[in-house]
């Protein structure tokens, strides 16, 4: 039986950090936060003070010194690999916020690294932990679906933009909507396709209102001098098993719903939505459909994701998000991007 606390350190304390990511190690008995880091000491120290750490550092390095078992990177993206490679270096498993890196290169370097150091890392992909997510996963585990031929992600919203410059700076986020909400849709969707290869990408990424004043935002003013990623992104994805998959991505766009996060699936034998977790299929001859049950509430995903990844630093499990899998959907992200540079069809790296 292990007695010893589960020692945890906090890179990057902003946002997430403070809402979800800390209430959820609160929220876990055998868990420690036993430092925080940030840039930004004001910052770290709110943090500190919610997590019932003393130790506070401005530079995460400070906090690697530590005698920690895992770090959670919760940092703009372009900090991830950096923070990531220190934390494994150190011999600390990682748990890091999406999307894992910007590059399937980085993806590839800290995979192998954590695996040469035979430690843990997981990308924070709390949509696999949510209700819908768990019973559309064993609704596809149960042979319902037959092969997925094709999908449909779309991660398209009306005018949430989040303004930070973490996010709309192409420095810190290396990329817009496909980075920050493209990458939860895409995951779950291949997850659920059973992570066929992707193997070449056709794609468009502009930005078509965040550079102009027609669009009111309704998470409120951003600086548009900063704004240098993409406000629009489009797909279309071949996997080397013959599968198909379109993908959409915005922060701003003329269409009536707030937010539309969807995976649709297209299989042999039936088809999915999610997360409204509808299916439709045929059986003897006769249509077929409904909305998927899942007899365990699931109240809080990303607390699930934080505990999943705990049960599997302490019994030895595999990643539940492993970089085998994250490498995949930051390839056809990267994709779209070269796609739109070169302005043709391009192979996914890997
Ligand atoms: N899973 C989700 O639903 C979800 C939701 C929001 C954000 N995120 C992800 O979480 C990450 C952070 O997002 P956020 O909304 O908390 O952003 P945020 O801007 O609120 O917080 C980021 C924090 O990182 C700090 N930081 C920047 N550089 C640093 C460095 N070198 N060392 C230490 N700290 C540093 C900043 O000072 C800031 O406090 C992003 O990767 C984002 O994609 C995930």
């Amino acid at each position: 039986m292990i007695t010893r606390k589960f020692r945890v350190g906090v890179i990057g304390c902003g946002g997430i950090a403070q809402v979800i990511h800390i209430p959820g190690w609160l929220n876990l008995p055998e868990v420690e936060i036993v430092g925080v880091a940030d840039i930004s000491e004001a910052t770290a120290r709110k943090a500190a003070a919610a997590a019932g750490t003393a130790n506070v550092f401005t530079d995460y390095r400070d906090l690697l010194k530590l005698d920690l078992d895992a770090v959670d990177i919760c940092t703009p993206n372009r900090v991830h690999t950096p923070a990531a490679l220190a934390a494994l270096n150190a011999g600390k498993h990682v748990l890091c916020e999406k999307p894992l890196a910007v590059t399937t290169a980085e993806v590839r370097q800290m995979g192998e690294l954590a695996d040469r150091k035979k430690l843990k890392l997981m990308t924070a992909q709390h949509q696999r932990f949510t209700q819908s997510g768990v019973a559309a996963k064993s609704w596809v585990d149960a042979g319902h679906l037959g092969e997925a031929y094709h999908a449909r992600v779309r991660a398209m919203r009306r005018a949430w933009l989040p303004p930070q410059p973490g996010f709309i700076d192409a420095k810190l986020s290396g990329g817009g909507p496909c980075m920050d909400i493209g990458v939860h849709a895409l995951d779950l969707c291949l997850w659920l396709m059973g992570f066929p290869k992707p193997v070449r990408v056709s794609g468009t990424s502009r930005t078509v209102f965040a550079k102009g004043k027609v669009m009111p935002n309704l998470w409120g003013e951003w600086d548009r001098k900063r704004f240098s990623v993409e406000d629009f992104a489009a797909g279309f994805v071949h996997f080397d098993n013959g599968a198909t998959l379109v993908l959409e991505a915005a922060w701003m766009s003329h269409q009536q719903e707030n937010e539309e996060l969807l995976a649709q699936l297209f299989g042999t034998k039936g088809g999915l939505k999610w997360p409204s977790a509808e299916f439709a299929t045929v059986t003897n001859g006769t249509f077929a459909q409904g909305t998927l049950t899942h007899p365990v509430a699931v109240p809080h995903p990303h607390w699930n994701e934080i505990a999943a990844f705990t049960d599997c630093v302490r019994n030895g499990k595999p990643s539940p998000v492993p970089w085998t899998e994250t490498i995949k959907v930051i390839g056809i992200l990267e994709a779209v991007y070269q796609s739109q540079r070169k302005g043709r069809e391009v192979t996914v790296r890997g």
